[in-house]
């Protein structure tokens, strides 16, 4: 999945961060189950920031993706449905991209380790722990932050931050 990516320079150009997430939800994203909805809530600032608009796109599936299989490990005890939510917000010099999904959750310790690569708790032959990896790096890239928010058995909030275009 991100061979063809890693293999292509990055380049920063000004984007419309609420115009580039309408596009990515409704032509971009990799594939969504039936029983999971995809919402999205953006903020009515329209902020700017310095994008390299393929590869955040590939942050956000790697996030997504993620995200589902957090709410598949539930579903698959009490057939929960889904929900995913992207949102983006201005916090003081910072735009901000979260991805909430009310899936499994993490206990603490899982949350100290999971931007490091070939961390995982999962046990399927695709899971090899690079996603969150590369997403950091990419955001550092980016002159970001990558934050994570959880709680077990609740669910979880990915937020990467970029520095707004003031
Ligand atoms: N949305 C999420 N909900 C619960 N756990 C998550 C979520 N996203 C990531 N994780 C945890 O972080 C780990 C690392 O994620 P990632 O780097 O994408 O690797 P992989 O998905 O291959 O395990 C996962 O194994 C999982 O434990
Ligand atoms: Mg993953």
């Amino acid at each position: 999945m991100h061979k063809r990516i890693q293999s292509q320079s990055i380049i920063l150009e000004p984007a419309y961060i609420n115009d580039f997430i309408d596009d990515f939800v409704n032509n971009k994203v990799s594939s969504m189950p039936n029983d999971i909805s995809l919402n999205y809530k953006l903020t009515s600032l329209n902020p700017r920031a310095f994008v390299d608009e393929e590869h955040i796109g590939e942050c956000l599936n790697v996030m997504i993706k993620n995200a589902i299989e957090a709410i598949e490990a539930i579903e698959a005890n009490d057939g929960a449905s889904g929900i995913i939510n992207i949102l983006t917000e201005v916090i003081n010099d910072w735009v901000i991209i979260s991805i909430h999904d009310n899936g499994i959750g993490m206990e603490k310790e899982i949350q100290s380790k999971i931007f490091e690569a070939f961390y995982t708790t999962k046990t399927g032959d695709n899971n090899w722990g690079i996603g969150l990896s590369y997403v950091k790096q990419i955001i550092d890239i980016h002159n970001g932050n990558t934050v994570v928010e959880s709680s077990k058995h609740k669910g979880t909030t990915i937020k990467i931050m970029l520095p707004l275009i003031m």
